[in-house]
């Protein structure tokens, strides 16, 4: 490479604007506000579908009848066991250890016992699809069952896996508001078109690795705490908040100090996220219902303080996260149920890629310097 070819490359930092693939899976239109999976608006899907229906659509590009969706449904439920290694695996993690990484290793080492691992045909990274789906959740509360001291529950297979992933967590069957409430959030974070994880996977996917690898790569690109790891973090400070008076002062001090405020600002949204409208109203109705109603008015507070001081809107993790603890989850498992719901369009993105693949592999701008004369290991000093 002479020098003229390397100073004609601009780099462009973190890949803003940057078109890397065609994909039907989701459309974000962050002027407008507007979210779509396979062309369907995310208010009709939120308000209308279940989490199954959904999954089909992200997998198969179009709505399911009735009765492929009760099909889908049963088959998931019935892969939600795992395989007793993994089980004991979970149980040797030391219990400080953080549940994203118990979730990485657990998927990764999932591989080693799926019957299709190494078949990368269609139809085998369909049921390893449909397998990861369904044993993501089992993993994230087996977890938690596990470090409380408690045995490890079986699905129950009327449930969907959103209700069967808070009744094996918590150990109580969710009722009608806990079952419509993990299902609407599970739908919202199903699938956003070229996030950093998805395309993790997508890059993983390209060298034509197997499913497991691109989804244990997408989990260690969730956890970081500038994409899907707010979510516990946003948590954190509103518990930090002692109430809704002391909100102004809190958020103007971390402005002060530099500090992001953890659950606001997107990199594609320029106004408010759709799916926050969803989630700010089951936070308001699940934090009135378990008598947590200030921790709701301290997120609503936040809200409008850091708006106005700001103009920077909310994001999906800020009311998932009063959302996800009104249900009874701990927030270090926040950006785990994450990951359960995202492994829907991390899988869609994924067989998108496998159908139309080419190695991505960009390229970057030397900084360095050339033709530097060398020297020998025993004429250096130090
Ligand atoms: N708190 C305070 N300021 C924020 C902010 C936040 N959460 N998000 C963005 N900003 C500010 C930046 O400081 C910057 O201001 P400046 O131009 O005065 O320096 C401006 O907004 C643009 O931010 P930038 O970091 O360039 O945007 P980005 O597209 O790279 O970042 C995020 C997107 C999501 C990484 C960023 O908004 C963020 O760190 N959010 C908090 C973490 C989070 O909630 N992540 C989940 C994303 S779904």
């Amino acid at each position: 490479m002479s020098v003229d070819q390397n100073n004609d490359k601009v780099a462009i930092r973190g890949l803003e604007g940057v078109v890397a693939a065609d994909s039907s899976v989701s459309y974000v239109d962050g002027i407008h506000g507007r979210l779509l999976y396979q062309g369907y608006d995310i208010n009709d899907i939120a308000e209308h579908m279940t989490y199954s229906e959904t999954v089909f659509l992200l997998w198969r590009g179009r709505l399911p009848t009735r009765a492929e969706a009760e099909a889908f449904r049963s088959e998931a439920v019935a892969e939600m066991r795992l395989p007793s290694q993994v089980v004991e695996m979970i149980r040797l993690t030391p219990p400080n250890s953080h549940p994203m990484g118990v979730l990485r290793g657990a998927v990764s080492m999932l591989a080693n016992f799926d019957p299709d691992a190494e078949n990368v045909s269609s139809e085998a990274n369909w049921r390893k699809a449909k397998r990861l789906l369904a044993q993501i959740p089992t993993i994230i509360a087996d977890l938690h069952r596990v470090r409380c001291g408690l045995p490890p529950l079986s699905p129950d297979p009327h449930f969907d896996i959103p209700a069967n992933f808070l009744y094996m967590l918590r150990g109580t069957p969710p009722d009608k508001l806990e079952r419509e409430a993990m299902q609407v959030l599970m739908v919202l974070l199903a699938d956003h078109e070229l996030n950093a994880s998805t395309f993790t996977a997508r890059v993983i996917a390209s060298t034509l690795s197997d499913m497991h690898s691109a989804l244990t790569g997408a989990l260690g690109a969730l956890k970081g705490p500038l994409h899907g790891g707010a979510n516990q973090r946003v948590m954190e400070m509103i518990q930090d908040i002692p109430d809704v008076e002391t909100v102004q002062a809190y958020i103007a001090g971390m402005l002060e100090n530099k500090k992001r405020i953890m659950g606001f600002g997107h990199r594609v949204y320029r106004t408010e996220d759709p799916r926050t409208q969803h989630l700010r109203k089951y936070s308001e109705m699940l934090c009135a219902r378990s008598n947590q109603q200030h921790l709701h008015e301290i997120a609503q507070r936040v809200e409008q303080t850091v708006l106005e001081a700001k103009g920077i809107y909310p994001n999906v993790d800020f009311y998932s996260a009063t959302v996800q603890h009104a249900l009874g989850i701990p927030p270090e498992y926040f950006t785990t149920v994450f990951a359960a719901a995202r492994t829907a369009g991390w899988v869609a993105h994924i067989m998108e890629q496998y159908a139309d693949n080419r190695l991505i592999r960009p390229t970057s701008r030397y900084t360095g310097e050339m033709g530097l004369a060398f020297v020998p290991l025993r004429d250096r000093v130090a």
